[in-house]
């Protein structure tokens, strides 16, 4: 449930109408709701009433931006980030240092080592070299760093091959069957505190089944990793649960999700640890877009809007589908491939999907649009980045700047050997 809905036939966020937004603030803009990112993220700790001990993380790369994270920090939850950017924004939002996680597979020995500045709770390692590195700096500092060891399960996540991530392929964790091997030896490493595993098999999950399969994996190696003598207080179960992009979508809800970790983990006695993403902020924020033209098409209309795949990148790399509302719908509906300006064919958000029907200057929205979008816009085509604005009742905010090309620029030199 959102709280973007028509009201008198206009497209509202909260209690504010979009186009008040975007005549102040300018298109394409991502607009967030407060009141929905509170309300996933209580959703979501509910879900999990039955599942013990838990620590909940925000996936900051899934929506990154400081006013999002302070609601989050108000919620009670830390963060999972996985760069030094991540883990400055975390505490600059008011994120507690000991309630940050720190995952990620090429961390720096610069960013170890800010992370151990700022006394985060835990580092998610994701392999033994990385172990290594890291007690090696936190020794030589007299320091032990909490960490667990993040393993790769191979499973099949079912979700899209570029957000898989638990496949024994893919670069992350170590291989479940030597984990025992490589937690036994970073257990006798000086500077470590090591303190559990960690695993994340994809995102966007639209069944549990393949999350299940991975946590009673995770469960047997618990067991094996006790019985060799190892002291497991902590188990990080990561992310992945899915939302709606189409309005017939129907992934398990965090109530099925944390029935089903309740079930699983039921004599485990850890803290469970959570990383949830999409789950909380995707259908929290919509992008809101004007349509510059049509142009006719041989099969059939291009809408070309003023945002492009520079501003929502999901379609472009993922063939992600985000469904697309007009504002102020006149009920008519028409067969449209919406572009952007952009000079590449894969700057489409649409192909040939029925759409309400649009003309030029008006204005129409991109759902779940608030994980994984503004944080992934660039600037290709010397286009501004895109501006991000936080609803809250009956006010709202520029939360995030829109940085014009003439600001990039001026971050740009010409040597003087080229003048
Ligand atoms: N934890 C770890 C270690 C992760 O790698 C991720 C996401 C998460 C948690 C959060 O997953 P979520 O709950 O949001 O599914 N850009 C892609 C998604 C990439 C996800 C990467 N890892 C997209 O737009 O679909």
């Amino acid at each position: 449930m959102d709280y973007f809905q028509q009201k008198n036939g206009v497209v509202h966020a909260e209690n504010i109408p979009l186009p008040e937004i975007a005549s102040e603030v300018g298109t394409p803009v991502y607009i967030y709701s407060r009141a929905t990112l509170e309300r996933h993220a209580r959703v979501f700790r509910e879900g999990l009433k039955d599942a013990g001990k838990i620590h909940l993380a925000f996936a900051v790369k899934a929506n990154p931006n400081l006013a999002v994270l302070r609601i989050l920090a108000n919620q009670g939850y830390g963060a999972d980030v996985v760069s030094g950017g991540e883990l400055e924004r975390a505490l600059a939002a008011g994120m507690k240092a000991e309630d940050i996680v720190f995952s990620g597979v090429g961390k720096s020995r610069e960013e170890l080592t800010l992370g151990l500045d700022k006394a985060i709770g835990q580092f998610n390692l994701e392999s033994e070299e990385e172990g290594e590195m890291l007690a090696a700096i936190a020794a030589a500092r007299g320091e032990k760093a909490s960490a667990t060891l993040r393993v790769n399960p191979d499973v099949d996540a079912g979700t899209h091959a570029k957000i898989s991530t638990g496949k024994k392929e893919n670069k992350f964790g170590v291989a479940i069957d030597i984990a025992p091997d490589i937690y036994a030896r970073l257990a006798k490493l000086e500077g470590l505190d090591l303190r559990g595993v960690a695993v994340h098999i994809g995102s966007q999950l639209q069944n549990l089944d393949p999350l299940e399969h991975c946590y009673v994996r995770m469960g047997e190696l618990v067991g094996q990793l006790r019985d060799a003598g190892h002291q497991i207080s902590h188990v990080d179960l990561g992310g992945g649960l899915g939302v709606p992009y189409k309005p017939e979508d129907n992934p398990p809800s965090p109530a099925e999700y944390g029935a089903m970790v309740a079930r699983i983990t039921k004599d485990w006695d850890v803290t469970l640890m959570f990383e949830p993403g999409r789950v909380i902020a995707g259908n929290s924020g919509v992008m809101v877009t004007k349509v510059v033209r049509i142009k006719p098409g041989v099969n059939s209309d291009f809408v070309i809007i003023d945002a492009a795949m520079n501003d929502l990148m999901r379609p472009a790399i993922y063939d992600a589908w985000h469904h697309f509302e007009a504002v102020e719908p006149t009920g008519e509906k028409m067969i449209a491939s919406i572009v952007g300006p952009i000079c590449e064919s894969s700057d489409i958000f649409t192909k040939e999907r029925e759409v309400d029907r649009v003309a030029t200057d008006d204005l129409g929205i991109f759902r779940t649009a608030g994980a994984y979008g503004a944080t992934m816009a660039n600037t290709y085509n010397s286009r501004p980045l895109v501006p991000e604005v936080l609803v809250d009742g009956d006010q709202y905010a520029v939360v995030a700047e829109r940085i014009e090309p003439a600001t990039i620029m001026a971050a740009e030199h010409v040597p003087d050997w080229l003048k």
